[in-house]
């Protein structure tokens, strides 16, 4: 397998070098912190050695499981929010073919729920839902979130109502905590079949648990490769020292554009099956670093795609962004541009040329033009869009996050901030034990 490559020349002459020395004798004792579980947050630090730790015994059980929903469901609707979602979703649209939906494959089609709030999104959800087969898995680690449990109620309902109680509750796979919780409760009473979220591990840290994986494997991709890949870079990620730990390196360097007042990273692709890994990914940072009023705001963009909207601002605008670029060195299949007899397009001079060509000319070109323009960048090279590239991608940023937040001086494995919007959204919806609150909020509307 070849190794994530990490190009930094294009940051440099915007770092200030004696930042970039004391920022690795800081990552040093992070580093360690981490290994030694002495850091804030040390009680989430289940991600940190878990590729090493998963058995080709779970993984076979994952698959087992994955092949029966695939001989009973056309549909498989994932039910989560934030960690408990984007992590399959990430890995999943980035190894689909943007076009599998309206395609007869072997694997069910993977849908999501418990996601929004949107009626009607639910409401066409369950019309589909009406005229197909389908199997769900519910996944909250808290077992409590509003979003997936409202969803939850309303697919249970409509499957029992569907296919009997019986069969509906092998329809059902419950990921959740192993002992506490509503969902936790209601699984052991129905007797569905369930995988637990560690302890351990936060929502944003659990796609190599069974949370992305039994959706990764119903959508029929390669778990076990995947596993691989993270646990390749888990090695590589063994030493402190930033010329070999490529984690540490891309940790260090966003810090040190932090300290030169860029306050914005942008994630860049240009394959657009990596948006929702943008998304994943935005999650990760922004859920982990953005507290105490500190943070690097995590943006993303696809280009070529962003270029025609966002392309002026990032050449032009307010010198605060920084790019992050994901380039990924060959593409899986073959498209020449055709030669054309009149040529009236002008475009004979790219005749027998590979579409991926011309993109890594577009990615070259923007790159020199963003970096003139004041824009530092990062590339984090990749071989190919594939399992393992992809499992080594989401340990080397679940490290490097971990560090980031060290380094930013937080514990980046708590969401204090996320309550605040529920807390006022309980207390608008009247839900009981939110009485006082209730009252205090209507007063301001
Ligand atoms: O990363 C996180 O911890 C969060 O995004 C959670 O995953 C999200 O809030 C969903 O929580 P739960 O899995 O408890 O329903």
């Amino acid at each position: 397998m070849e190794k994530l490559k990490i190009d930094i020349s294009q940051a440099l002459s915007f770092i200030d070098n004696n930042k970039l020395e004391s920022l690795q004798s800081q990552l040093d004792q992070h580093h360690n912190a981490i290994g030694s579980k002495k850091g804030a947050g040390s009680e989430f630090l289940g991600w940190h050695h878990l590729p090493s730790s998963i058995s080709a015994e779970f993984i076979a059980d994952i698959q087992q499981t994955a092949n029966k929903i695939k001989n009973k469901a056309k549909y498989f609707v994932v039910i989560g929010i934030g960690g408990s979602y984007l992590g399959s979703r990430a890995v999943i649209e980035a190894l689909k073919s943007p076009f599998s939906d309206f395609q007869e494959t072997d694997n069910p089609k993977i849908i999501y729920a418990g996601q929004n709030l949107s009626e009607d999104y639910l409401f066409d959800l369950l019309k589909l839902l009406d005229e197909n087969d389908y199997a769900i898995t519910v996944i909250s680690k808290s077992g409590t979130t509003t979003e997936p449990a409202v969803a939850f109620r309303l697919l249970k309902q409509h499957l029992e109502n569907k296919y009997g109680e019986t069969e509906a509750a092998t329809r059902i796979i419950a990921i959740t905590d192993p002992e506490k919780g509503a969902l936790r409760t209601l699984a052991n009473q129905k007797g569905y079949k369930t995988y637990v979220v560690p302890d351990d591990v936060g929502g944003r840290y659990s796609v190599l648990t069974a949370v992305g994986l039994l959706p990764i494997a119903v959508a029929g991709f390669d778990i076990a490769a995947l596993v691989n890949g993270s646990k390749f870079m888990e090695t590589e990620c063994s030493a402190s020292d930033n010329t070999n730990n490529p984690a540490a390196l891309y940790a260090i360097y966003r810090n040190a554009l932090l300290n030169k007042g860029f306050d914005i990273e942008m994630l860049i692709n240009y394959s657009p099956t990596l948006t929702y890994f943008t998304e994943w990914w935005k999650q990760l940072y922004g859920e982990s670093e953005g507290k105490e009023n500190k943070g690097i705001f995590p943006a993303g963009a696809s280009f070529t795609t962003d270029l025609h909207s966002m392309g002026q601002y990032i050449q032009e605008g307010r010198r605060v962004i920084f790019e992050t670029l994901i380039s990924v060195k060959s593409s899986k299949n073959s498209v020449l541009i055709p030669d054309d007899n009149q040529d009236l397009d002008g475009l004979n001079y790219l005749k027998n040329k590979n579409i991926e060509y011309i993109n890594q000319m577009a990615q070259l070109g923007t790159s020199i033009a963003h970096v003139d323009g004041g824009v530092p960048n990062i590339k984090l090279e990749i071989e190919t869009i594939d399992e393992e590239n992809i499992g080594q991608l989401i340990y080397f940023f679940e490290l490097a996050c971990a560090y980031s937040g060290y380094l930013l001086g937080v514990n980046p494995f708590n969401q204090p901030g996320v309550e605040a919007y529920k807390a006022n959204m309980f207390a608008l919806l009247a839900k009981p034990g939110f009485e006082k609150e209730t009252e205090a909020i209507r007063k301001r509307l």
